[in-house]
């Protein structure tokens, strides 16, 4: 069987694109057709009242044509002009860039970058509808329940949806920040993947670039989401197994450790395991942080308006993300922490995400200073990171002399 041609390799990663819905935007150059006026063709994804589509701009000397087209009818469309009226062909994905280069007689190469994607909007166009990071008509999302046959969120699954886009939209971000490998496939750990909504989400949009492995408690959430896997084609790069964070089985090498939503002190157990296994980027949503809430301690000044339960579990939630941040510094990491969608779409919105910046064995102890200084302020002595990682905490209670919460509580 005669080798793939470079216009082969480039109608595969377009098909990829527009079916798995990473497409950011195509462009064809270079027309040798028989339209004098047509100079371009640009492509990017759109969604319409009728579902998703895909908006051509046919750029003309002195007008632009828009035309919007589901995805069958795209791909019968583009197939043939690549190489075809036009010889240059640049593909836009979520991850990379594909250049195809065509001569007249017919020789043709293929260029294929990691970069950052361009914006998806195009110049010209005025009525702009919204486009997504992950296909709206993906079937993945059908069958995990979040969309209906229309493309369109289900009832009670528009927060889920928004949120599935959002965390793609940002992960593309955080992926080409790091310093991920390019001579071998990114290897990928979901600890407490749930029903892999995000995982999923992962695996769209990183397609053949990327093997992802979720972890999870619950066996029918993994049998769940290894058949949703299998029957859409992703079972080779995208898989689930029953096991704990802090024990199951997460391959080696690792590259990213994502743990979304895993509940107090198992994203601890999570981010350790990512730091041990040298992961490039490690990326939590924690919660239900109750560990250090026994311990903390406050000045006088504070005392009254943390008589307040909420106040306290505010406080919870920010000394120990807070510390988590320092402690993932300290281990060689440039930490981000942000919410990653409103809060008016989910509670649990904070997010640490941490890039890999120095070798292991390099701990700088300015950091390590300013660590216990803040531990020792909230009375912290134990903390499940810092145990994970040996680093020392104060030993005793607050050194400023505060009170404990829990007798205001
Ligand atoms: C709130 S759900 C989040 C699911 C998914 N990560 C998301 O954000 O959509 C938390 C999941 O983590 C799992 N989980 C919590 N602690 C775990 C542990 N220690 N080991 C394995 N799975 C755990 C739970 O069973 C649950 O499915």
């Amino acid at each position: 069987m005669p080798s793939p041609t470079a216009r082969d390799r480039f109608l595969d990663l377009l098909r990829a694109a527009l079916r798995d819905g990473t497409l950011v935007k195509l462009t064809l150059g270079k027309y040798r057709g028989t339209d004098g006026t047509l100079k371009n063709l640009f492509v990017r994804p759109v969604t319409l009242k009728t579902g998703p589509h895909f908006a051509f701009l046919w750029r003309h000397a002195t007008r632009d044509i828009t035309k919007n087209h589901p995805l069958g009818q795209a791909l019968r469309e583009l197939e043939p002009l690549v190489g075809g009226d036009f010889l240059d062909a640049h593909l836009f994905t979520a991850t990379q860039t594909a250049q195809f280069e065509s001569q007249p007689d017919g020789t043709a190469r293929l260029k294929i970058v990691q970069a950052a994607a361009p914006p998806a909007s195009q110049p010209g166009t005025h009525d702009r509808p919204k486009s997504h990071v992950i296909a709206a008509d993906a079937p993945w999302l059908r069958a995990l329940g979040v969309t209906n046959d229309r493309g369109q969120p289900r009832e009670g699954m528009a927060d889920k949806f928004r949120q599935i886009q959002k965390f793609a939209e940002l992960l593309t971000h955080l992926l080409a920040d790091a310093n991920l490998p390019t001579d071998r496939v990114v290897e990928i750990a979901d600890m407490g993947s749930g029903k892999g909504y995000l995982t999923f989400a992962l695996a769209a949009l990183l397609g053949e670039r990327a093997r992802i492995h979720g972890i999870e408690a619950r066996p029918e959430l993994v049998e769940l989401c290894n058949r949703v896997a299998a029957s859409h084609g992703m079972a080779s790069r995208l898989s689930f197994t029953a096991g704990k964070i802090d024990s199951g089985e997460m391959g080696n090498p690792l590259d990213v450790l994502i743990a979304l939503h895993a509940c107090d002190t198992a994203t601890d157990d999570a981010l350790a395991r990512g730091i041990a296994a040298g992961a490039q980027l490690l990326v939590v949503a924690p919660c239900c942080q109750k560990e250090l809430r026994p311990q903390l301690t406050a000045p006088p000044v504070l005392l009254d308006a943390l008589r307040h339960g909420i106040f306290q579990e505010r406080q919870a939630e920010f000394v120990t993300d807070a510390l988590r941040a320092q402690l993932l510094e300290w281990a060689g990491y440039r930490t981000k922490v942000f919410e990653f969608i409103s809060t008016e779409h989910t509670a649990k919105n904070l997010m640490i995400a941490a890039i890999k910046t120095s070798a292991p064995g390099t701990p700088d102890n300015e950091t390590a200073q300013r660590l216990r200084a803040f531990a020792d302020f909230y009375g912290i002595t134990h903390q499940r990171l810092a145990t994970h990682l040996g680093f020392p905490l104060p030993a005793s209670g607050r050194a400023a002399g505060g009170n404990p919460l829990s007798s205001h509580g």
